[in-house]
């Protein structure tokens, strides 16, 4: 089998991952591309990597092109992730009033860490209702993994001792090592396919959008797009937080910078 990929090959699959995900996948990215397309290739019985992309130019079989975006998407995520936006979060949930329900929205929820992270504080806070965190991701493989909402118990190390006990079981049996967000939360956390960089369904208001870790793979103009497409979702109060590798200086948007990696509208 031959793993490596021509000039040509190559950039023809940055032009294809650049056009639907809005991510330029850099040279040096090149390794790991043929690494995640050999999976694919043998998957189908095709023996040359270069084929295999001529088929998916050929074929666009729109299933076959998910499953490229998913093998190239960067997921990592974690539990607790950066914990001042929560310390944050906290504070906001902790000062609502009203009848509404306060809203936060996982803008690239990965495998959904983030978004159960958000509704355990949430709970915490506010209690059982009266609230609802939506996530949603490129990745269909993503969202799936986080509907399942079942992660290695290793996973959980930035979890506080009384959340884990309060909103996860322990597996058992062949669940052995790993944990299950409670049902409770589950029902206060929905999840589905976005797309950062095109229309995003209907998908209400919020209080709180987490938009993190995925401007990191954009350029200026792009992530301008993305925070002017995101930004009008917030409620008037409401807050952005972004990764604090990220920064949206010298963009052209309507939002302050309140703190570092923290905005309003
Ligand atoms: C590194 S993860 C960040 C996860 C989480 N927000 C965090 O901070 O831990 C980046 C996620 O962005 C998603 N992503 C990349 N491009 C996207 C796009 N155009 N629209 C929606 N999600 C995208 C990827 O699928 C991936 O799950």
């Amino acid at each position: 089998m031959s793993s490596t990929l021509s000039d040509e090959s190559f950039q023809a699959v940055v032009r294809l991952f650049q056009n639907i995900s809005g991510i330029r996948l850099a040279d040096s990215k090149r390794s790991l591309v043929e690494g995640r397309l050999h999976k694919l290739a043998q998957h189908l019985g095709v023996s040359r990597l270069d084929d295999y992309v001529d088929r998916l130019l050929d074929e666009r079989d729109p299933a076959e092109i998910v499953r490229v975006v998913d093998k190239l998407t960067t997921n990592e995520t974690y539990f607790f992730r950066e914990p001042q936006h929560f310390e944050f979060l906290a504070r906001l949930a902790e000062s609502h009033t009203g009848s509404e329900p306060f809203r936060v929205w996982s803008a690239a929820s990965s495998s959904g860490e983030e978004a159960y992270s958000i509704a355990m504080l949430l709970a915490e806070k506010l209690g059982p209702t009266g609230w609802e965190v939506i996530g949603t991701d490129l990745s269909t493989v993503m969202v799936d993994t986080a509907r399942r909402a079942v992660y290695p118990m290793e996973r959980a190390r930035h979890v506080p001792r009384e959340y884990l006990k309060r909103h996860c079981l322990r597996g058992h049996g062949d669940q052995e090592g790993r944990l299950l967000i409670s049902r409770a939360l589950r029902q206060n956390v929905h999840f589905e396919n976005a797309n950062l960089m095109e229309a995003l369904p209907s998908l209400g208001i919020f209080d709180v959008i987490f938009l993190r870790n995925v401007l990191i793979y954009f350029d200026n103009p792009a992530k301008e797009a993305i925070v002017n497409r995101v930004a009008p979702l917030l409620k008037p109060q409401g807050y952005l937080f972004t990764g604090h590798a990220e920064s949206l200086s010298n963009l052209a948007i309507q939002l302050r910078s309140v703190r570092s990696a923290v905005y309003a509208r």
